[in-house]
């Protein structure tokens, strides 16, 4: 026997299921230490109970509660309530014990992506303090509450049910509850948690969210009713796609309609693909569109997707599938929260990156109640989530670093805050905890042209200010001297002094208003 073989035979060969992969791997998750990881968990409910909202165009009132369970321990207790659509009861366990098991798997804009961020806080949880998490959840129009307790069996991937009640629903209530208890350093995440509640509050201006933790009570009520159009469920786009994807896409189109052609699957299928284009990429690629494509060969479909990939007259994909806020709300979003004395909003048209669409919205604040810093302060959203983490990697402060803010009349320090936020149905995020936005050429370049947009318009308002103040300089300085001038053209005339006084009054006070009436006049 060779000592590779030796080694060979000793070697244990086993697969990982999911859960235990993130059990182990929880730090990609974002559950790397007790602080990060209540912060994480907060998050992760906040997020799927906005989700159950807005998703369905429910104005949603989000209940957050923390409470400390052992100080000696760092063990707390994290709760969320909301007023969503609920859970299906038999879909509870799953949703809660079974890591990559959910309804997002959908090309629609969404907080939730993976089907992965509450398992991650119940294995975090049930890891650190062994307690099962409680989820109550009603149907809407459900008679009944459903109460479960559920751990995951980590190495199949599966959920434990621990209790599982049912009640009569006597308040009518529908939505979720969900509360775990597991280590968690509050004194350390208080102020991101608190920062995170109060920019969700930002980019969601139609949710009244409350908070209760140790020492601190607050909510932030909804300063509007009005609530962005729900997204719809979008097709995939052909320049996104690859042979895996047209396989799966194929043999979905097949069970449905076994003698479908070429021509039929393009337009039925993809995204903005009408009888024009799909014609003539067919003739671009030299396909007869008559083919069935139960018959295209595998060598064929490598073509063919990479021929998609690579057509470049395809139509861009529609945006229906998308949410964003919308320059009001936008605005209005941040009135109530950052208190600023101006603020400009961007909301930029659709646009598109290896087949996903994308909307970029941008806005500034200047003065009120933000705070003079040497940098802009920046407030990154995707798909209206706060990003509070690994700002320094991400687009945004990229495309914010390279301006030259002295062309906006900026000079630092300075009460300036930029607000980016990018929806998409693929966004380009760094990693699973959904922090950062990597620099996608297509996205860095709408987030540069609409941030130079509400930058100009930050240059007038300074602008007009500036004039506004130079004229009151002028006016205090003019003011001084008119009594001593008066006092002259008194001795001059023999006249009384106040009489030239108070001519002197009017003629600068008219002076200067019109003055001040041309600086409105070039708003
Ligand atoms: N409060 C809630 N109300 C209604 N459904 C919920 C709620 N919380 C979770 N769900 C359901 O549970 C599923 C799984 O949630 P989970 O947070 O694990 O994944 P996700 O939100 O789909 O994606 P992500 O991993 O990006 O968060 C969701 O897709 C949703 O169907
Ligand atoms: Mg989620």
């Amino acid at each position: 026997m060779t000592v590779l073989d030796e080694i060979l035979s000793r070697e244990e060969f086993r697969g990982l299921s999911p859960a235990e992969f993130f059990y182990r791997n929880r730090e990609i998750a974002g559950f790397s230490n007790p602080s990060r990881a209540l912060y994480q968990t907060v998050r992760e409910l906040v997020e799927n109970s906005l989700d159950a909202t807005e998703l369905y165009s429910i104005l949603p009132n989000i209940d957050v509660g923390i409470s400390i369970v052992s100080e000696e321990k760092n063990i707390v207790k994290v709760s969320v309530r909301d007023n969503g659509v609920g859970i299906p009861p038999k879909e509870v366990p799953n949703v809660f014990g079974k890591v990559f098991y959910g309804s997002k798997y959908k090309l629609r804009q969404s907080r939730g992506v993976f089907g992965l961020g509450v398992k991650m806080a119940v294995l975090y949880a049930q890891m650190t303090t062994g307690s099962p998490t409680l989820i109550r959840t009603a149907l809407p129009k459900s008679k009944n509450v459903y109460e479960y307790q559920i751990l995951i069996d980590i190495s199949k991937n599966q959920p434990i049910i621990v209790s599982n009640k049912v009640y009569k629903n006597k308040s009518k209530w529908h939505g979720t509850f969900v509360e775990l208890t597991l280590e968690g350093n509050w004194s350390s995440a208080r102020s991101r948690i608190m920062e995170y509640v109060k920019r969700t509050a930002l980019i969601t201006p139609y949710a009244t969210i409350r908070f209760k933790a140790p020492g601190i009570e607050f909510s932030f009520k909804r300063v509007t009713r009005k609530l962005p159009p729900p997204p719809g469920v979008g097709k995939p786009h052909p320049k996104g796609v690859d042979i895996e994807l047209l396989k799966q896409l194929i043999g979905s189109a097949l069970a449905n309609d076994n003698s479908l052609t070429l021509h039929e699957f393009l337009t039925q299928v993809f995204d903005s693909v009408g009888t024009k284009t799909a014609l003539s990429f067919l003739k671009w690629a030299g396909y007869d569109p008559r083919t069935p494509i139960s018959k295209l060969s595998i060598s064929q479909l490598d073509d063919l997707a990479r021929k998609m990939k690579n057509y470049t007259k395809w139509r861009r994909p529609k945006p229906h599938s998308l949410s964003p806020l919308g320059e009001e709300l936008l605005m209005e979003g941040i009135k109530g929260i950052l208190k600023p004395e101006f603020t400009s909003a961007v909301t930029r048209k659709p646009s598109s990156y290896g087949g996903h669409p994308f909307v970029i919205e941008v806005a500034i604040a200047w003065g009120g109640q933000i705070p003079a810093s040497d940098k802009p302060i920046l407030l990154r959203f995707a798909n209206k989530i706060p990003l509070l983490y690994d700002e320094g990697v991400d687009v945004s402060r990229k495309v914010i670093d390279s301006i030259d803010w002295n062309l906006y009349k900026v000079r630092f320090p300075a009460p300036l805050a930029v607000v980016t936020h990018i929806c998409s149905t693929k966004i380009p995020f760094k990693g699973v905890g959904k922090e950062a936005i990597a620099d996608v050429p297509e996205v860095e370049r709408e987030i540069e042209i609409a941030l130079r947009e509400v930058a100009r318009r930050l240059k007038r308002y300074l602008s007009r200010i500036e004039r506004q103040l130079e004229v009151k300089v002028r006016y205090v300085t003019i003011s001084k001297y008119i009594g001593e001038i008066s006092r002259a053209l008194s001795i001059i005339t023999g006249k009384d002094s106040k009489l030239f006084e108070k001519r002197l009054k009017l003629m600068v006070n008219q002076k200067i208003l019109r003055k001040e009436v041309k600086v409105h006049e070039t708003k």
